[in-house]
């Protein structure tokens, strides 16, 4: 097995859990290490057991290190897919069979995933498993490692807000999840967010201002924005840290300055918190260890049964699987009239858009 691209919690509940169930089965694991990169040379692997994954259940990151660049992108941007080069995909096959692998199980988002389908497509025995932060996948309902990156940025908010009352003050709070708005919504539900801003809704700065106003208006004298790091500003245009190369750019930078111009319109105290990497690491929650557990033991059943070209996934309240490809077709974004949203404005938290000032389940 291997796991690639941005690392999360839960990543080694998953490795736990599939070398336990391999081994009652009869096989032996191994881990390549870095991602992809460890199928090529040179080849780097540890050997997986019981014995050196036993305590691993609840350790963040993974044993068996991981990349999210270098020689095996398979996706330019979100949804550009780029075809690796054979000579490599050639190599990596050469690896497989020398060590007599019956099934490889990758453990990565949509690029590692879409690099799974790759293999497959090139004749290798490839089983997937949904992982990342963002929650960005099709065909799960959830990934693990989001819950993680939730309960981290749940507890952030719940530290702005007593500073932000005290000092009466804007905070605005900017999370990950790629050009999804999935962290910050339920960041923002769980953690008592004013106002949330995602990619999957347009909002402006009238309409974030007017909610400050209105919450001023009924003595709440202070405001928690949460702003996913790829909602896109009201000129259309994405806040960009710096270019990552490989068609991939680095979100980042939009709470500071949504901060900037709510304090220039209002005249108020503003601060932004860039949460960044801190929503990737730490120990899985409760739930994410339940369910990369679930994920691991179910992909090595698939492997057991040599359905490969499959990613298992979680359609509550069972765990399933479908094509690889079916997951990795587009992304999966935040349904604006979906129920997580229509609950939050239900409640009077704002999207900074005009559909604010109704409930929508008036009428
Ligand atoms: O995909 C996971 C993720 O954490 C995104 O939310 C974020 O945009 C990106 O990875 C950050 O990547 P890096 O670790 O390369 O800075």
């Amino acid at each position: 097995m291997l796991t690639s691209g941005g690392d999360c919690p839960g990543l080694n509940a998953v490795i736990r859990a599939a070398v336990k169930t391999a081994e009652r089965l009869g096989y032996e694991c191994i881990g390549f290490l870095r991602g992809f990169e460890g199928l090529v040379d040179p080849v780097s692997t540890m050997p997986l057991n019981a014995r050196n994954t036993a305590d691993i259940l609840a350790e963040g990151g993974t044993i068996l290190g991981s990349s999210n660049r270098g020689r095996f992108a398979a996706k330019a941007g979100t949804d550009q897919r780029v075809a690796v080069a054979p000579a490599l995909l050639d190599e990596a096959a050469a690896t497989l069979r020398d060590l007599s692998v019956t099934g490889l199980i990758v453990i990565g988002g949509d690029g590692s995933l879409t690099m799974a389908q790759e293999f497959f497509e090139h004749g290798l025995p490839v089983v997937g498993v949904p992982k990342t932060i963002d929650n960005d996948l099709r065909a799960t309902a959830f990934t693990f490692g989001f819950d993680s990156a939730v309960a981290t940025a749940t507890d952030a908010l719940d530290k702005l807000r007593t500073t932000a009352a005290s000092h009466e003050r804007i905070m605005v709070l900017e999370v990950m999840g790629r050009n999804t708005g999935w962290i910050a919504l339920h960041a923002g539900i769980a953690g008592g967010g004013d106002v949330i801003l995602i990619p999957e809704i347009a909002w402006t700065f009238d309409d974030v201002c007017r909610k400050v106003l209105e919450r001023e208006a009924i003595g709440r004298r202070f405001t928690l924005i949460v702003v996913a790091e790829g909602a896109t500003l009201p000129s259309g245009d994405l806040v960009i840290a710096q270019n990552a190369g490989q068609g991939q750019v680095k979100l980042g930078g939009i709470g500071q300055v949504i901060a900037d111009e709510v304090s220039r319109r209002l005249d108020r105290e503003t601060r932004a918190v860039v949460l960044g990497h801190l929503q990737r690491g730490g120990d899985p929650t409760t739930f994410d260890r339940v369910l990369a557990t679930e994920l691991g033991a179910h992909a090595v059943k698939l492997v057991h049964r040599g359905e490969f070209g499959r990613m298992v996934c979680f359609r509550p309240p069972e765990i399933g699987s479908v094509p690889i490809a079916e997951a990795v077709k587009s992304i999966s974004c935040v349904d604006p009239q979906g129920s997580a949203v229509q609950a939050a404005r239900a409640i009077g938290i704002g999207f900074g858009d005009a559909a604010d000032q109704v409930s929508p389940f008036a009428g």
